[in-house]
């Protein structure tokens, strides 16, 4: 399973990258705007700074919603490192750009994904990566992690190529429950990355094993 790490935040990318468990990064506009990246270069130097920390997979998402625009926006991403991942949202022009730039060896991530129905349209289209945001949907009383496990058979039934990206990890329960059911990735912000450390009989242990030994060490 990959780990990706949710935030346009380059110091929490190289705490997590830090840790030696780091696959990539997936940033979206709220994300970057919550850094205060304004800017057509601006924006472009941070995803190349991003791609300068981590070894590959960084996506990197468009503002246009319209055929053309997202593809001169995604061909303009794509030239400023070869670990950008495009990301397209679930839309009928996304699709299709998704499928342009399959054809021409682009890598995409299709985001904003709610149901089965979008995730096959995604890989037909052949994404790279598809992100279901199960989060949101259990906001609003969905069953997010659900919808990972549809997607697990369904991509397994036809062997499609895309991988699954669990987006809008908001817990562990929720990573460890995509790693049970096969995600091939999950993003989620550094606090959850760091949370699957805790134990506090891991503390406690620690603890008891240090001072066992300095009773006799001194
Ligand atoms: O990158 C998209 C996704 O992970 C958003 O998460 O917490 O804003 O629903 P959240």
């Amino acid at each position: 399973m990959k780990f990706f790490i949710d935030t346009a935040n380059l110091n929490d990318i190289k705490e997590a990258y830090d840790l030696g468990i780091l696959d990539g990064v997936t940033t979206n506009p709220s994300l970057m705007a919550k850094e205060g990246i304004t800017g057509a270069e601006n924006i472009r130097a941070h995803y190349k700074a991003i791609c300068n920390i981590v070894d590959n997979n960084v996506s990197a998402e468009v503002i246009s919603t319209d055929l053309e625009g997202m593809l001169k926006e995604g061909r303009e991403l794509a030239k400023i490192d070869p670990k950008i991942v495009v990301k397209y949202p679930m839309t009928k022009d996304g699709v299709k750009a998704i499928k342009r730039f399959t054809t021409e060896g682009i890598r995409t991530n299709c985001t904003l994904v709610f149901t089965a129905g979008q995730a096959i349209l995604a890989a037909k289209a052949g994404a790279a990566y598809v992100s279901p945001f199960i989060g949101r949907l259990d906001d609003i009383s969905q069953d997010g992690v659900e919808l990972i496990a549809q997607i697990r058979i369904i991509y397994d039934n036809y062997g499609f190529k895309t991988e699954i990206l669990a987006a809008s990890i908001r817990h562990t329960i929720h990573l460890i429950k995509c790693a049970e059911i096969g995600t091939d990735v999950v993003t989620c912000p550094l606090k959850v990355i760091m949370d699957l450390l805790n134990h506090p009989l891991t503390d406690s242990g620690l603890a008891k094993f240090l001072a066992d030994h300095k009773k006799v060490n001194g």
